[in-house]
């Protein structure tokens, strides 16, 4: 087993990667709550309807030698789902269960559910634990960590939400298997992401793994979910809620992806897909501005790729990106903020040079 510790004073808190591990989630997390002297009788689990489907009863079986009573709530599968209507409805599902602050949320599922059941144990009763047991790529190598939880609005993405740190985040690699395959893929966009922000060694593994990645082998995953892991557990101690600029970096590609997912609506687009046009988009500028060499780029778009990810711009609606960029939350003074890459491994903060050269960026040769 492969344990990453998250270093946040009294708000640490454990990843424990491993192969089956839902089959052993009882028995570490009986360990955990005896260590840090953590009282619930009682666990209510989250999960959407296409993952506890698939996995509801082994985690519910192995929660029973941990609680007194263990209770479900199944959400739709979706974005949708981290909405105002399905928070309500689980604080009175909360209500109806008889929670209490001795409750424990856990969170079975991808991104959605995590942000939502995060959350939701957030809010309740003015704050209640909660475990993130994360089973797409994303969740397990990004949402999963750091303890960002919310909710979307119908005007706006993530605008309402809280820092809320989990008791423990429980990954097992295998449950990948049963992940759809362009979910899969859209994940590796994030990793891709960690080598190029903050990591040469793990870029260039990532190149010489491409086949072990494809085929999903088991080592290789755990290594990748696992350095992944430990790299987002750096940024979150050094920039925990996200004052110092620090955590800004993680958001390399985004300013553009989100643009594309809104502009070209959420469904043409994955996430990750998104976000790999978005990477390449701010290396070609980056590029442009003379702050890093084209030998970046060639490398990030062979990487991306042969991973099986776009890396080109549709070439319609590149006003409307420009403008969808402008209301970007790293607008700081008025100034938009842009994340680019130096090098393979370095990435700046650096002010938008303006509409000419973002809109010459979203051209591919
Ligand atoms: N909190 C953070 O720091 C953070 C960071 C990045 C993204 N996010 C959020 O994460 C969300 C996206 O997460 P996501 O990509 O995991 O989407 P998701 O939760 O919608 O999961 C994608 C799909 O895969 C299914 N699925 C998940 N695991 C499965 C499995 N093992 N087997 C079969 N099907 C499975 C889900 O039911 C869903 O249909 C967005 O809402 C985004 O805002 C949060």
């Amino acid at each position: 087993m492969n344990v990453v510790h998250v270093d946040l004073g009294s708000r640490s808190y454990p990843i424990h990667i491993e192969q089956n591990g839902l089959a052993k989630l009882g028995p570490i997390l009986k360990k955990l709550f005896s260590t840090n002297r953590i009282q619930t009788n009682h666990a209510v689990i989250v999960s959407d309807e296409n993952v506890a489907g698939i996995y509801l009863t082994q985690v519910a079986d192995q929660l029973e030698l941990v609680h007194d009573k263990v209770d479900s709530v199944i959400v739709p599968a979706g974005e949708k789902t981290k909405s105002v209507a399905q928070l309500e409805s689980l604080w009175q599902k909360l209500v109806e269960l008889e929670s209490d602050r001795k409750s424990t949320v856990y969170a079975l599922g991808g991104g959605v559910v995590g942000d939502l059941a995060g959350f939701l144990a957030a809010s309740f009763a003015r704050g209640i634990s909660f475990v993130q047991i994360p089973t797409s790529l994303l969740a397990q190598v990004d949402s999963s960590v750091g303890g960002k939880v919310g909710i979307n609005l119908p005007a706006a993405k993530n605008i309402v939400g809280a820092f809320w740190q989990p008791e423990c985040v429980v990954i097992d690699p295998n449950v990948l298997l049963t992940l759809e395959e362009r979910e899969y893929v859209s994940g590796l966009a994030e990793v891709v992401k960690y080598g190029v922000i903050m990591d040469t060694p793990f870029f260039n593994y990532l190149e010489n793994s491409i086949a072990n990645i494809k085929a999903k082998d088991p080592s290789t995953l755990s290594h990748i979910i696992k350095r992944c892991c430990e790299l987002k557990a750096a940024i979150v101690k050094a920039d925990e809620h996200e004052t110092s600029g620090r955590r800004a970096i993680l958001n390399y590609g985004h300013t553009y992806g989100h643009a594309i997912e809104s502009v070209f609506g959420y469904g043409r687009f994955t996430h990750g897909e998104a976000i790999s046009i978005g990477m390449n988009c701010a290396a070609r500028l980056a590029i442009q501005l003379g702050l890093a060499e084209q030998e970046l780029l060639t490398r990030q778009t062979a990487l991306l790729t042969e991973l099986g990810l776009p890396v080109e711009c549709p070439a319609d609606k590149h006003v409307e990106l420009n403008k969808a960029m402008k209301r970007d939350k790293k607008v700081q003074n008025g100034v938009l903020m842009l994340v680019l890459p130096i090098k393979i491994g370095h990435v700046e903060l650096v002010p938008s040079p303006g509409e000419t050269p973002i809109l010459e960026s979203l051209h591919c040769e």
